[in-house]
């Protein structure tokens, strides 16, 4: 039997479907929030269904003074009567107004999101009250859409969605630096004899961090189901205070048996321009509304800090290209020769092979160079962690990165090391403990195979998506350095 559920507010309608549906000269019922009330008759009302609100005409003299008077901005009410053709222009249908209710008020002189422009850093900080503006309705609409278009993409693909624990006891991934989970009293905690804190005597017997990546446990998932993805919460405690970075953010991280380093790059591309696809099918208004939001702020930046594409077309570009794929040594080459590097404007000067790539590199070779996606592949070993396959040359690993225009690395992923006495070798150079990995190890003792995955940090992707420039800002509360409110 199938389920036919329905949710039914009071028996209201939302008001994408007043707007969407063919319900003229039907009584309806709406409840939301008031955006604006006009000249004592017209209240745009939202409800967070769509970017677009309803316009519902009050005939001021059918109702109390009083009620009218709470008709404020913020306000919740509950509206019903009849949908008619708009007199009006900007808008095709409107409602007019038999009954009105006030499910609660909003004091005009406190209510902090009144109708004008508030800065992205006032909001911030009422980030509870934020998703009220319709920019950050907008965006969340978009990270909620872009969130299913992930799922639908790996189901539809064969995948099996894995969940990677949160808390774990290892450390070895080396992504970031970790937080610590416990619950020994931090004043006076159990010593050993020779004085230092006793893990033995915590909640799991041994030290324990939130996870920064689940790709690890993602491997063993995949040596039995072939194809996993994670979506999920990690976590990194690297005081990065930048607007790439997040203490908190939400990684997809799939992996794959058999598949080695191209299919691996294959995937990730098919994927983000999959992805892309979904939201630009889907989120039209919101997208529409976001662009233009971007254009407004464009006019008040100098002309070469502007972007050249608008939203849409910038998705539709990465949407219907091919990235490119370059190694990291012919990146080098690039680098070392390019007009910034001679003329010493980059912060980090490309010298010599092995250098780690910054982020103001990432972005000429995207942004300057090739102007489209990349994908950098073949890193030197030393830059990059140990379990990634070490190629025949010995010194670079089958890693890559992918780079976004405005964004720098939003991908980053391997072929695995499936070869037990290389990945060893790899440990104990590195001084990681055979015994921490055994099970790690074990996946390479019985029935190793070839493998690969990466990850996407969903919060790059929801930036790029929505082109917002600041990875606080799209992402409901976000947690860094020094803040964690709400
Ligand atoms: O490159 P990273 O560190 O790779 C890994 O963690 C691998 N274990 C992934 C894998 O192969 N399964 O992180 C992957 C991506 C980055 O490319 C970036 O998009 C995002 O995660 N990311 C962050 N996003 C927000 N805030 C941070 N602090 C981030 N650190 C990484
Ligand atoms: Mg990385």
């Amino acid at each position: 039997m199938a389920i036919n559920f329905q949710v039914t507010t009071m028996n209201s309608y939302s008001v994408k479907e007043l707007l969407s549906e063919n319900l003229l000269l039907q009584e309806v019922t709406i409840n939301g929030w008031v955006k604006t009330f006009r000249s004592n008759r017209f209240i745009a009302l939202n409800d967070g269904s769509t970017i677009n609100n309803i316009q519902c005409v009050v005939d001021f003299e059918s109702f109390d003074e009083d009620v009218l008077k709470q008709v404020n901005t913020g306000a919740a009410v509950k509206i019903t009567g009849t949908l008619v053709e708009s007199q009006g222009k900007g808008q095709k249908v409107e409602i007019q107004v038999t009954g009105l209710m006030i499910h609660g008020g909003a004091d005009p002189e406190t209510y902090p999101i009144q109708p004008k422009k508030h800065s992205l850093e006032f909001l911030r900080e009422k980030a509870h009250l934020r998703i009220r503006t319709n920019t950050f309705a907008a965006i969340m609409r978009v990270r909620s859409a872009l969130s299913f278009g992930v799922h639908q993409y790996f189901q539809q693909n064969g995948f099996n969605y894995f969940h990677a624990p949160i808390i774990t006891g290892s450390d070895a991934e080396g992504a970031g630096e970790m937080f610590k989970v416990s619950t020994l009293d931090s004043k006076n905690p159990p010593l050993t004899e020779d004085g230092n804190i006793d893990y033995k005597e915590d909640f799991f017997g041994k030290e324990t961090n939130l996870t920064v990546s689940g790709q690890l446990e993602a491997e063993t998932y995949a040596m039995a189901l072939g194809k996993v993805y994670t979506f999920g919460p990690t976590f990194r405690a690297e005081n990065s205070n930048t607007s790439r970075h997040l203490a908190e953010f939400w990684m997809i991280e799939p992996e794959m048996a058999f598949f080695d380093l191209n299919d691996n790059m294959d995937l990730a591309e098919d994927f983000i321009k999959n992805v892309i696809k979904y939201v630009l099918e889907n989120c039209q208004d919101d997208l529409r509304f976001l662009e233009k939001r971007l254009l407004d702020e464009e006019k008040t930046k100098p002309q070469a800090e502007r972007s050249e594409m608008p939203l849409i077309e910038k998705l539709k570009f990465v949407s219907e290209n091919s990235f490119k794929r370059v190694t990291y040594t012919e990146a080098i080459d690039i680098l070392r020769n390019s007009k910034p590097n001679k003329k010493k404007k980059f912060k980090y000067p490309i010298n010599e092979w092995g250098a780690d790539l910054q982020s103001e590199h990432e972005r000429f070779l995207v942004e300057k160079h090739f102007k489209c996606p990349v994908i950098l592949f073949d890193y030197p070993a030393t830059i990059k962690a140990f379990y990634m396959r070490l190629n025949e040359d010995g010194k670079t690993v089958r890693a890559m990165d992918i780079l976004f225009p405005g964004i720098g690395e939003i991908v980053g992923g391997s072929q695995r090391e499936e070869r037990l006495d290389v990945l060893k070798e790899k440990m104990a150079a590195l001084g990681i403990d055979e015994e921490e990995l055994w099970w790690y190890l074990d996946l390479r003792k019985f029935g190793s195979a070839v493998h690969s995955g990466f990850g996407l940090g969903f919060e790059r992707l929801v930036l790029f998506a929505t082109g917002m420039g600041n990875i606080r800002d799209v992402i409901p509360f976000p947690r860094t350095p020094q803040n964690a409110e709400f």
